[in-house]
């Protein structure tokens, strides 16, 4: 399959007026994203350009054959293939979308949204960033009333986030805020004490920022970990119990297991994707208050503090340095006019003045 724009190689998106899907709404427009399925189910995701022309081997067309035409439009090409004209779901796009970290995928963020409670008008606090890909389902669940500040703490991925967040919504979130470095600094710097409703953390140590966490968070607010390792669970747990800021933990596994229905022969998929990640959840207490007396004694604690780790200890795949800077220089593109500014977490250091 091979995507021509021409004359230029990278359309820049442009900016929408109204937020996310609720703009896309009618027949397919210049400058949307627009995703192919071919009978095979191969899908290809790319923007509609004035000068664009869609090339694979299950037919061709110019993009200015389908601009006006209806989403769910399923075209006949020259060589007489079926294509399937949809604008993409935010599922779909998360898929597609350029990456540097890991992704959290549809099926957890649903469950993330939904056992955070993540409400329209709520006050977030998210790390890491990584490639946006939760950011934006935080950012519909919270609406433009909400507020969402998202730290991450790699400068690079950061930036490719707030593109792949500005071209999903069309322009800049108005609720959205995103900070460079490490969670607990910046927490400290620009987050003043119970101010925070919900705090949502996807990174290798969690653990590492309950205290910052429990200082954010209201009376009441939810802390919610995802994490993809049994020791990183078990650390988190541990680490929430013993701050005795929060609630007794609770701790599940999001596995989703799809169906093969046709006719009789209705039976789960052979194929599954088997593990993603643990979810962990703890309400934080009030200022004056000990969690309830647990009825067994803890469990002696396996860990010290003394280990560093890293994400090739627990297995998570990154990208390389020089993949990372080619999103980058991709992503930097096609971003809209208004693109969301990448601010540091913490104040830049004076250069040292000279007598
Ligand atoms: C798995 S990725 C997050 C993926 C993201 N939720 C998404 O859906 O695209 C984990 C990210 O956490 C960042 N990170 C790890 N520890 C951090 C910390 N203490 N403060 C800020 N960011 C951190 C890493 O740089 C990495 O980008």
């Amino acid at each position: 399959m091979s995507e021509q724009t021409t004359p230029a190689a990278q359309p820049r998106v442009a900016t929408q007026q109204v937020l996310g899907q609720a703009g896309r709404r009618g027949p397919l427009r210049y400058g949307e994203r627009v995703q192919v399925t071919d009978s095979k189910g191969r899908k290809h995701t790319f923007v509609l350009d004035p000068g664009g022309y869609f090339q694979s081997q299950r037919g061709s067309f110019y993009h200015r054959d389908v601009v006006g035409r209806d989403e769910g439009t399923v075209i006949t090409t020259e060589s007489g293939h079926e294509l399937l004209l949809l604008r993409p779901l935010l599922a779909d796009y998360v898929l597609s979308m350029p990456r540097g970290a890991q992704v959290v995928y549809t099926k957890d963020a649903g469950q993330i949204i939904a056992f955070a409670d993540i409400f329209p008008g709520a006050r977030v606090l998210e790390a890491g960033v990584g490639s946006g890909a939760l950011t934006m389902s935080l950012l519909s669940a919270i609406g433009e009333g909400g507020h969402l500040l998202s730290i991450e703490r790699r400068h690079d991925f950061a930036a490719i986030a707030a593109s792949n967040v500005d071209a999903w919504f069309g322009r800049h979130h108005p609720a959205w805020e995103l900070r460079t470095g490490d969670f607990a600094d910046v927490v400290a710097t620009h987050v003043a004490e119970a101010s925070v409703d919900r705090v949502v953390l996807d990174m290798l140590a969690p653990w590492e920022n309950v205290d910052a966490a429990a200082r954010a968070l209201v009376p009441g607010g939810v802390f919610l970990a995802y994490v993809a390792t049994v020791p990183q669970l078990s650390r988190t747990v541990e680490a929430l119990r013993q701050s005795r800021r929060f609630t007794e933990p609770e701790s599940w596994e999001s596995a989703v297991r799809n169906w093969h229905v046709d006719g009789l022969a209705v039976r789960p998929d052979h194929r599954m994707v088997a593990h993603t990640g643990f979810l962990i959840s703890a309400r934080r207490l009030a200022a004056d208050s000990a969690p309830l007396t647990r009825k067994r004694p803890p469990t002696r604690g396996a860990y010290d503090d003394a280990g560093y780790w890293t994400i090739e200890d627990v297995g998570e795949r990154t990208s390389t340095d020089r993949k990372v800077r080619r999103v980058l220089r991709d992503c930097r593109a096609k971003q809209p006019e208004d693109a969301t500014p990448v601010q540091p977490g913490l104040p830049e250091p004076q250069e040292p003045e000279h007598e």
